[in-house]
């Protein structure tokens, strides 16, 4: 697994952040006890629960031993946990099992979210959100840049696959084990600086798995440069000579 750069994913924070505060909103639960962030990053989705429950007991895990670094640093006040979200096992069930933008690095998903529902407490929720623009230009464009003539001898095997699905596989999945379950989609039109400000975003996740099959900072730089090329036609200036970056999200609460 790639290493994390907190403060590189950190660079866009409002952006990445807003999801969470929107999931955290729709939970119906006034005073859960117990909650955990799953995929916790550097905290920052960890704080947005803090605000919508000031009276839980609150757990961050993550299997990023950087992204935990930064997480405990900024938050000593809850508990971090180290370890995988797939195999993660609650001693006691949690009332709420929230995961922002971390459940599309994992495999599996017809597997780990049920399992994922069973450490539920009875009246509690899973609620999650994850990126539903895997056929957005900047994610295409960088398939087809990386299996294009130039570069596929870089990459003998594709250095990731995504691994989120549909609405309808969520809902099939877990509507015979939950009381009930809400998916909708939120299409968040990002303003950023320009073309390069989409780069920067990518360079802090989806585009960490190529750069770092990359053996140097010269070839990752000519890697950057032709991403940024293909990108262009794309993401025409707006007057301002800002850029809009629509990112389409998927969320899902399932109640128990
Ligand atoms: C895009 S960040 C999301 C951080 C934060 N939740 C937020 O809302 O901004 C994804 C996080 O998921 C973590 N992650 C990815 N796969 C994981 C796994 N199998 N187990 C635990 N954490 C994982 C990464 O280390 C990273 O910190």
């Amino acid at each position: 697994m790639p290493t994390w750069n907190s403060d590189l994913y950190l660079k866009f924070a409002n952006e990445r952040t807003q999801p969470s505060i929107d999931l955290a909103a729709r939970i119906a639960l006034d005073a859960p006890r117990r909650v955990i962030d799953l995929g916790c990053g550097p905290g920052n989705s960890t704080a947005v629960v803090a605000r919508r429950w000031p009276a839980a007991a609150l757990t961050g895990l993550d299997n990023s031993a950087a992204m935990l670094a930064a997480a405990r640093k900024d938050f000593p006040q809850w508990s971090w946990l180290e370890g995988d979200l797939a195999t993660w096992r609650a001693g006691a069930p949690f009332d709420v099992v929230f995961s922002n933008a971390a459940l599309q690095w994992v495999p599996a998903h017809s597997q780990v979210f049920p399992h994922l529902l069973a450490q539920v407490a009875p009246g509690g929720a899973l609620a999650v959100q994850m990126p539903a623009n895997f056929d957005a230009p900047p994610h295409r464009l960088m398939r087809e840049l990386g299996g294009s003539a130039a570069w596929k001898g870089f990459f003998p095997t594709p250095p990731r696959e995504w691994h989120s699905h549909p609405a309808e596989f969520y809902h099939d999945l877990l509507a015979p084990l939950a009381a009930r379950v809400d998916l909708w989609v939120t299409d968040y039109i990002h303003v950023l600086a320009g073309v390069d400000g989409i780069v920067e975003w990518y360079r802090g996740t989806g585009l960490r798995p190529w750069l770092e099959a990359l053996a140097d900072d010269a070839t990752r730089g000519r890697f950057l440069a032709d991403y940024r090329a293909a990108l262009t036609p794309y993401f025409v200036p707006r007057p301002d000579g800002r850029v809009l970056f629509p990112f389409r999200r998927l969320f899902l609460i399932a109640c128990r």
